[in-house]
């Protein structure tokens, strides 16, 4: 008797072979055919029951949603669709799931809204959707890994807690063990944060950033992988406030490098996941197909999932300094025409994500690499072009997402760096560590940051960021 995942059972030959499989019952049909997924794979296995030989209150319990264990013999299927099936000797179930209850289910067998799925986070897992994007996402993130220990890069795990604001968005989640009712004053009326459990005002992490620089100069090639928080108030398809976010971070590398690895980096996981994927994959373009077909034909995407990843594997990543964009979109036709909501009037504008995706989607066709951009609309960090207006940061743009990674050469200058700070109000004494990187040993570095959940989104086609992290968090949301 062999115990095996589902994956593993639907690739065996070993007919006649006894089994054992665990899994949730899918569906039931003619009280013969079990359809039994186990999370191994997007494919069901066929489990044949006997119901001539089958107690009648067993049967019964035999329901969508209910966890069961089949002990049978694996066959060769005369059925269509799958090659093997599984002819069940015995059936236990598990742990039951009350028909009446899972009718007011996304369990219950229907079409259900990824709305109304996003309410019972809890079960959405046991979709199709989601289990090819949960199993995509966990097979994005080994590749992440893969590809930096393949690059000689090593992994650190930089701080949740820190009491520096690494983007100057001032966008924290505040840290404390004061009671909130009733925290110690100071005698002016502000809070004392010196009795606060760290001796000081601390926050959630935005970014690893500023500690992983620290690390790349002494271990070279680093890279960080975990979660950080943004307290912004954006209710888009594209921001969440805990989010996962993949930062490398390179000694003695300029910014063209730093694009180099970048586009690599990017090329390769999506490539891990055209080869390794291709179940969730399939399924994945025919649910992006579907979604498409009821939408206006001006909406609809061009290429097929599948193609997409092709087309940002096999095609080099246009690189357009911010100077050069500014002028296409000047130029452009919703700029002239006034659709845009936020017209480009002259150099020195931010981009918002309208005019990241003309450029993308309308303009090159292609993901494309933006960099030089104005010092004033940039974090503090970047280093400074002999221009004295520009810093050398680059943003990688995605169709369909716009903005996947930012990233930048770091000021490696101390007296620049320390002009900038002051010119912003950045106090010296709390990045006194930071600082000191600049003087014992400072050299040409370079690092930038990939929105994990971005890239998921992108490799899986869902339009939604909430749909490509089990939990969300959101303004107003941190339900689970
Ligand atoms: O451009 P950002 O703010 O850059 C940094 O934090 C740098 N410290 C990175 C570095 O150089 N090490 O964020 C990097 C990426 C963005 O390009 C975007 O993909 C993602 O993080 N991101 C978000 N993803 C989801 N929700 C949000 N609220 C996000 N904010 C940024
Ligand atoms: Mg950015």
């Amino acid at each position: 008797m062999i115990k095996a995942k589902v994956a593993e059972i639907l690739e065996s030959t070993q007919y006649l072979q006894e089994v054992q499989v665990k899994g949730w019952v899918r569906s039931f049909r003619s009280n013969r055919f079990i359809a039994l997924n186990d999370g191994s794979t997007i494919n069901n296995l066929q489990c044949v029951v006997d119901y001539e030989k089958m107690d009648e209150a067993l049967l019964k319990r035999i329901t969508v949603g209910a966890a069961i264990k089949v002990n049978g013999t694996l066959q060769e299927s005369l059925g269509s669709g799958q090659k093997v099936e599984v002819q069940a000797t015995s059936v236990e179930i598990l742990g039951d799931a009350d028909p009446e209850e899972v009718k007011f289910t996304i369990l219950s067998p229907k079409r259900h809204t990824l709305e109304k799925l996003r309410e019972q986070a809890h079960l959405r897992v046991r979709t199709n959707t989601f289990g090819a994007v949960m199993r995509l996402r966990s097979k994005l993130a080994f590749a992440v890994h893969s590809y930096f220990q393949q690059n000689n890069f090593h992994y650190v795990n930089t701080p949740i807690i820190t009491g520096s604001d690494a983007e100057g968005a001032g966008e924290m989640f505040k840290v404390t063990s004061f009671d909130l009712k009733n925290p110690p004053k100071n005698e002016d009326g502000s809070i004392n944060y010196k009795e606060d459990f760290f001796g000081k005002e601390t926050n959630l992490t935005v970014s690893g950033q500023l500690e992983a620089e620290t690390y790349a100069l002494g271990l070279g090639q680093v890279y960080t992988f975990g979660p950080t928080f943004r307290a912004e108030n954006s209710n888009t398809s594209r921001h969440l406030a805990e989010f996962w976010m993949v930062e490398p971070e390179m000694a003695f590398c300029d910014l063209d490098k730093n694009m180099d690895i970048a586009e690599e980096f990017i090329k390769y996981v999506l490539k891990y996941i055209l080869e390794n994927c291709q179940d969730d994959l399939a399924f994945l373009e025919q649910r992006l197909a579907n979604e498409d077909k009821v939408k206006p034909e001006s909406e609809r995407s061009p290429m097929s999932l599948t193609d997409k990843l092709k087309f940002v594997i096999e095609n080099n990543f246009k690189r357009v300094s911010y100077t050069e964009a500014i002028d296409i979109l000047k130029n452009s036709k919703p700029n002239k025409k006034k659709k845009f909501k936020y017209i480009i009037e002259e150099w020195g504008a931010d981009l918002q994500s309208e005019h990241e995706r003309y450029l993308v989607e309308k303009h090159f066709k292609t993901p494309v690499i933006l960099f030089d951009y104005p010092a004033n609309i940039k974090a503090f960090y970047m280093r400074l072009n002999e221009d004295g207006k520009t810093v050398r940061a680059m943003d990688i743009l995605f169709p369909g997402i716009g903005e996947i990674v930012g990233g930048s050469q770091r000021e490696e200058r101390l007296e620049v760096l320390q002009k900038k700070m002051a010119d912003l109000g950045i106090d010296e004494k709390e990045l006194w560590w930071y600082l000191d990187t600049r003087k014992f040993g400072t050299c040409v570095h370079s690092g930038f940051g990939l929105g994990f959940e971005r890239l998921v989104q992108f490799a899986t086609g869902m339009g939604n960021i909430r749909d490509v992290i089990p939990f969300p968090r959101t303004p107003l949301n941190a339900e689970f």
